[in-house]
């Protein structure tokens, strides 16, 4: 016998109705796949389309579903491959057509990442949009790197900042920056780095405080320099730093003598066949 199901008009209609598309602004963190939140890898595994910057690794965008669309928008300091107006356009288009739409990002896409701009644009076209937080490079960064961002003994504040100045001196709140007691964390500021040491110390910061310079943190790449705001400039340079960068100053830094764990938990275990925590018995002893 052939049972037809009779549908209710409403559940007709909304059958009719196409589903409508979503964009998911989401971060990618700082580098290290493995810090990417559950969330993000359901979206990315369900996306229509993705839309992604230079910043996310390749080892995230391969849990991109082979059914999706995946877009290049590239932003690379001085090498924009698509204009933002373009992205937010794009966004807009691919949602208004009933795509499930993921806009991923470096890190955290709130902080320093053009997140809030894009949302603003997404809601005044009447698109459905949900936030997926990342990892931001300050916090993924300097946990790899072995330095705190806050400790009682030494700061009880932390600022982020961005260090992409237009003229190299006159955006940041030099004074408020140079005050005692609290951690800086300085994003795009490698090639104004000298500008940088050099307002903090005009500005009442001690030429001797410890600070450090983080390529490619919390990937196998990562190299970290740390020497003082007198002498750092010139130490990165001379190591060949290159971007993506993060600078942090603050008495903190020097945490990193006895707190540096990744490259030698990674030497420790392919040495050993021992995870990070028996590779440094020590480290493991102190923090029991
Ligand atoms: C445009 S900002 C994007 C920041 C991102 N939205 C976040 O929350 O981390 C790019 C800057 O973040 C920093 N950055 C991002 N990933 C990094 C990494 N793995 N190592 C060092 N710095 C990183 C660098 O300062 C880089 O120039």
């Amino acid at each position: 016998m052939n049972a037809r199901v009779e549908l209710p008009p409403a559940v007709l209609r909304m059958a009719r109705v196409p589903r409508p598309g979503k964009v998911h602004l989401v971060g990618a963190g700082p580098g290290d796949p493995e810090l990417l939140t559950l969330k993000a890898a359901r979206v990315l595994g369900a996306a229509d389309v993705v839309v992604y910057d230079h910043l996310v690794s390749p080892q995230v965008l391969e849990l991109i579903g082979p059914q999706a669309r995946r877009i290049y928008a590239g932003k690379q300091r001085n090498h924009h491959t698509m204009k933002q107006e373009e992205i937010n356009a794009v966004l807009v288009r691919l949602a208004k057509q009933g795509r499930q739409v993921v806009r991923l990002k470096g890190g955290d896409p709130f902080i320093f990442g053009r997140g809030g701009e894009e949302m603003q644009e997404l809601v005044a076209a009447g698109v459905c949009v949900e936030v997926v937080p990342g990892i931001t490079a300050a916090c993924g960064v300097s946990a790899y790197a072995g330095i705190p961002l806050t400790h009682r003994d030494h700061a009880q504040s932390c600022t982020f900042v961005t260090g992409h100045l237009k003229d190299g001196s006159a955006e940041l709140d030099w004074a408020g920056l140079a005050r005692p007691r609290q951690t800086i964390v300085i994003y795009m500021g490698l090639s104004a780095l000298a500008q940088i040491c050099a307002r903090l110390v005009e500005h009442g910061m001690a030429p001797g405080m410890p600070a450090a310079v983080v390529q490619q943190g919390t990937t196998p790449h990562q190299r970290v320099v740390s020497g003082t705001l007198a002498d750092l400039a010139q130490r990165v340079e001379a190591a060949g730093l290159e971007s993506p960068c993060l600078t942090i100053v603050g008495e903190v830094v020097r945490l990193r003598e006895s707190l540096d764990w990744y490259i030698a938990a990674e030497q420790g275990a392919a040495a050993t066949g021992a995870n990070a925590s028996t590779a440094q018995p020590e480290l493991s002893a102190a923090f029991a």
